[in-house]
């Protein structure tokens, strides 16, 4: 009995018999990897399975090569690539994560001159976003330097390719234990409790949302955005890709970073060896060249 068979006539026992073949995942896998940059490699085969086999039931589809055939389509093109994109990322985060980039951007960034110039915005992009909770806890960072010097201004742009991420960081609502970490004076003044008891969770504050634009950004696209950056995180974001994509990825990135601005990855991550116009300050901190 094939894959096909087994989705359509006997839907409550599929999950466990319905098998992603080779040459579906050798395709999809390299699908992926030509449009989004991403590496799937054949030990994530079974992991893509599962995470497709809910889309394919969804979509109330019989088999694993009907959804690739669907996916490659003109139409799946338009409707599918987003929901397909939810489905193959990883998007773990949180609030203050890896937090002594916050504390690098509060002692050594802001308070540097030659970043900050009086009457310029200071511009920072958090590259891969996911659910918002980098660039909310930049915010947090900017808009506590900005209590004590009024005149500083900043704008904070979050970019993802999960719809799905984007949409959760639009809204700014999250289980109230994703802020147990964060320190309480913070968690007082930036976020709001739900008054429903039942209903644990918590939103951000609306001046953290003040000055950040959230977009859908693929980084292994051509673009450019109208001003260079004082400051770049993609952190959690290079994992993804093999080491010629970070490299050029990097690249791409840096030409949109200010000669003198500071570029963050994350912590189980190295560019070392890498042809890039970035000096070393840190572990996992870089500038670039003036
Ligand atoms: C693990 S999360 C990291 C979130 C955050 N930067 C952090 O460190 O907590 C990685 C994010 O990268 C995004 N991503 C993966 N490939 C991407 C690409 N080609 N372009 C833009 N974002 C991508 C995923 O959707 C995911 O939300």
């Amino acid at each position: 009995m094939n894959s096909n068979s087994i989705l359509q006539n006997n839907p409550d026992f599929d999950c466990f018999k319905a098998q992603l073949s080779e040459k579906d995942f050798a395709d999809i896998s390299k699908f992926i990897y030509a449009q989004f940059g991403i590496k799937m490699p054949p030990i994530k085969r079974v992991m893509l399975q599962g995470r497709l086999l809910k889309r394919i039931r969804e979509l109330k589809m019989t088999s694993f090569t009907e959804y690739k055939e669907y996916l490659f389509s003109k139409e799946g093109q338009d409707k599918e690539i987003l929901q397909f994109l939810n489905v193959v990322t990883t998007n773990k985060t949180d609030f203050f994560r890896e937090p002594v980039h916050f504390n690098f951007l509060n002692d050594a960034v802001l308070p540097d001159e030659k970043i900050q110039k009086p009457g310029e915005t200071f511009r920072i992009w958090s590259a891969g976003c996911s659910s918002g909770e980098e660039p909310y806890t930049i915010s947090i960072v900017l808009n506590e330097f900005h209590k004590n010097n009024p005149a500083f201004r900043f704008d904070i742009t979050a970019t993802d390719i999960s719809s799905q991420m984007l949409d959760i960081a639009v809204k700014g609502i999250y289980a109230a234990s994703k802020i147990d970490g964060v320190p309480l004076e913070m968690k007082k003044k930036y976020f709001l409790k739900s008054k429903d008891p039942a209903n644990q969770t918590i939103k951000v504050n609306r001046i953290l949302q003040a000055n950040l634009t959230l977009s859908y950004l693929n980084l292994m696209d051509n673009y450019s955005f109208p001003n260079e950056f004082d400051v770049i995180f993609c952190r959690n974001v290079l994992i993804y890709f093999d080491r010629e994509t970070q490299e050029k990825v990097i690249r791409q990135i840096c030409t949109q970073l200010k000669p003198g601005g500071y570029f963050f990855i994350g912590h189980s991550e190295s560019i070392s060896g890498m042809n890039l116009p970035l000096e070393h300050i840190k572990p996992t901190i870089f500038r670039k060249n003036n």
